[in-house]
């Protein structure tokens, strides 16, 4: 039997790689959820597996067996995890052995935050099977210190909604700021199918930065314009200007050199079957893509994009962060 915790991924609406430099960001939890399941062991082995990744292997004094899987990617998907647990193990001066199974159907490394939406589901099972008492900032903290082990800099954006769920205005000296959004934002995700790493995305925009650091501060307020009047946009449910300032804001990513071919397609595709608007979502280079319609028009453009060679699929909001299913 065992606990189980579940934590959304997360749509990135505007902002993401400016968010790295202080700039606000609009992001979004979504109706994919990432699931732990922890139970007691009898021995002192942190077992994990990976059901949707064919994974398995655990932590025994400090060293890690591989029992299926890539040794090399069961070690880059499981250090997290491991991180996450010895922060609780630390906090309630436990040494216990435990078997955690992770399945989710997020995308993994395809910038929907599947990292962080496993490392507060972790968190938060772990947490309840040891009845440590865990409030959900100390899950934030616990799942962004995995996520630092994961991308380096991360602003910290992804572990915050997928602990809190709902829409977020997020910036990283003031954090988050819940926004009521009363309106549908319907939504395409394309998957191109490019898996890629947020580190080296991240490290590329550092470098164009570095190069240009007067343009680059062009770029960065004008970033920043188009996430304040998303935000009004939002609260005048103006689905237009929300999808033109996306296309805006995917013009400015692709100048800093984070899209690729296989997102440029689908995003095209998309606006041709007559998408609001377009562009990448979380650290580009591969991953997904995103698209605005309205309603009637959703079915047109997921067609689009599998016609394009992407993955598609409809995506929610949900406002459930992370949460407890079973105990
Ligand atoms: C990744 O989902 C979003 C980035 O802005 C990196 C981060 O904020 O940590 C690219």
């Amino acid at each position: 039997m065992g606990v189980v915790a579940s934590a959304p991924a997360k749509v990135i609406l505007f902002g993401e790689h400016f968010v790295v430099y202080g700039e606000p960001a609009i992001v979004l939890a979504i109706d994919k959820r990432a699931y732990a399941t922890v139970e007691n062991r009898k021995d002192n082995r942190l077992y994990l597996r990976s059901t949707n990744l064919n994974l398995a292997g655990y932590f025994e004094h400090g060293a890690f067996k591989i029992e299926q899987g890539d040794l090399k990617e069961a070690r880059a998907r499981f250090e997290p995890v491991k991180l996450a647990v010895d922060k609780i193990l630390e906090k309630c001066g436990k040494n216990v052995g435990l078997d955690i199974e992770i399945s989710s159907s997020v995308p993994v490394a395809a910038g929907l935050g599947s990292s962080a939406a496993v490392a507060a589901a972790v968190a938060a099972a772990v947490g309840a099977l040891l009845e440590v008492n865990l409030a959900k900032e100390d899950i934030l903290r616990i799942a962004f210190e995995a996520e630092k082990t994961v991308h380096g800099t991360p602003s910290g954006i992804d572990p915050a909604v997928s602990t809190f769920g709902g829409t977020l205005l997020f910036q990283m000296d003031t954090g988050f700021k819940p926004l009521e959004v009363n309106m549908d934002i319907p939504l395409v995700i394309g998957n191109t199918g490019v898996e890629r790493s947020t580190r080296l995305q991240v490290e590329k925009v550092r470098n164009v930065k570095e190069k240009y650091s007067r343009i680059m501060d062009n770029v960065m307020h004008a970033a920043r314009e188009i996430v304040l009047r998303a935000v009004d946009a939002m609260k005048e449910r103006d689905l237009d200007t929300l999808g033109e300032l996306m296309n805006m804001n995917h013009a400015l990513l692709y100048g800093v050199g984070v899209s690729d071919e296989s997102l440029e397609w689908l995003i095209n595709a998309a606006r041709k079957a007559g998408a609001l608007g377009a562009k990448l979502t979380g650290a580009g280079g591969g991953g997904c893509m995103i698209a605005l319609a309205k309603s009637e028009k959703l079915e047109q453009i997921l067609e689009a994009i599998q016609n394009a060679g992407g993955r598609p699929f409809i995506a929610r909001k949900t406002d459930e962060g992370v949460k407890i299913e079973r105990t």
